[in-house]
């Protein structure tokens, strides 16, 4: 079913596809046990034309649980990249040394080019401010676990909502849900890309408004994901000073928040969440960054054919 595919956006997969992860990604959660040495003999590469914290080590992570083992480079200036080499030709090269290929770049259509130069799957770990689709599987599998389903919610963005690749994908799949309401919250500058707005929610009936005001509409949200400010994606620093903490997420604004939200962060953050809130029982970004894993060890081992 997953075998000889790549994941370049969340759309690939079926939401039928989607829950069977996310099962198993749930019962890898509670027999940790479970998959462990299924990947024995497989070989994963992470390409990390960007920095990641989260995404490389968690698929590394997850491969090592899994059985196999994991080779690649984190910054483009260790490979042969930085002689001129196209990414074409990378991407073949790779594809006679591993498995499975997990690629973040900072161009936009890069892993849809890598797919289609690869022998092997390729798993896209961010394009530019275009997709991450195992982002979107994580704040999926989260939502899920601690809200008990992913329909019937009302779901908002706070934040960099123009460059903010995980919202463009998260907001795309929710889509996907019945009775969704997404709000969106952002400076003007930092609006959500009208292709989502307009191209998507518009089309499908989805409800949706945009606002500045987080307060405003804090005490309506079921979910609330943040996200941070992204500077490596301005043109000019003085732009990005001005807009950097247009929101700043403190123990005064959760008062008006129901006791049921769960605020979800894809991490790094920067300001955006104060860390006051680190142990409010609504704050769940670090068990997000666990559950993370959880759906890579399943998707490596569905990829693979392994499970
Ligand atoms: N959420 C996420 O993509 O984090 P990293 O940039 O650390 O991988």
């Amino acid at each position: 079913m997953f075998t000889k595919r790549h994941l370049v956006e969340p759309g690939d997969f079926t939401i039928e596809e989607m829950d069977r992860l996310f099962d198993l990604a749930k019962r890898i959660e509670q027999d940790q046990g479970y998959l462990r040495e299924s990947c024995r003999g497989k070989i994963l590469a992470t390409l990390f034309f960007e920095p990641s914290t989260r995404t490389r080590l968690s698929f590394e992570s997850a491969m090592l649980r899994l059985g196999g083992t994991c080779l690649g480079f984190s910054e483009p200036s260790s490979s042969s990249v930085s002689k001129g080499e196209s990414l074409a030709d990378t991407i073949r090269v790779v594809s006679c040394y591993a498995d499975v290929i997990v690629m973040r770049n900072p161009k936009e259509g890069a892993a849809l080019l890598a797919s289609r130069y690869a022998t092997v799957p390729v798993i896209n770990a961010g394009d530019g401010g275009h997709h991450h689709p195992t982002q979107t599987l994580t704040d999926l599998l989260t939502i899920r676990q601690l809200k008990g389903s992913i329909g019937g919610l009302t779901v908002g963005f706070c934040g960099d909502l123009k460059f903010g690749r995980t919202v463009h994908s998260l907001a795309k799949a929710l889509s996907r849900y019945p009775a969704i309401t997404m709000i969106f919250i952002s400076p003007q500058e930092l609006r959500v890309p009208c292709y989502i707005t307009e191209g998507i929610l518009k089309k499908a009936e989805i409800p949706y408004i945009e606002t500045h005001s987080l307060e405003k509409v804090i005490a309506d949200l079921d979910v609330l994901y943040m996200t941070r400010v992204q500077r490596e994606r301005f043109f000019n620093e003085e732009d990005y000073i001005r807009l950097k903490d247009s929101y700043i997420l403190n123990r005064e604004k959760m008062d008006h928040a129901q006791d049921e939200l769960i605020i979800l962060h894809p991490l790094p953050r920067v300001n955006e969440i104060a860390p006051e809130l680190d142990e409010d029982p609504r704050a769940s970004y670090f068990k997000q960054a666990k559950y993370g894993m959880y759906v890579r060890m399943a998707l490596l081992a569905a990829m693979l054919g392994t499970c």
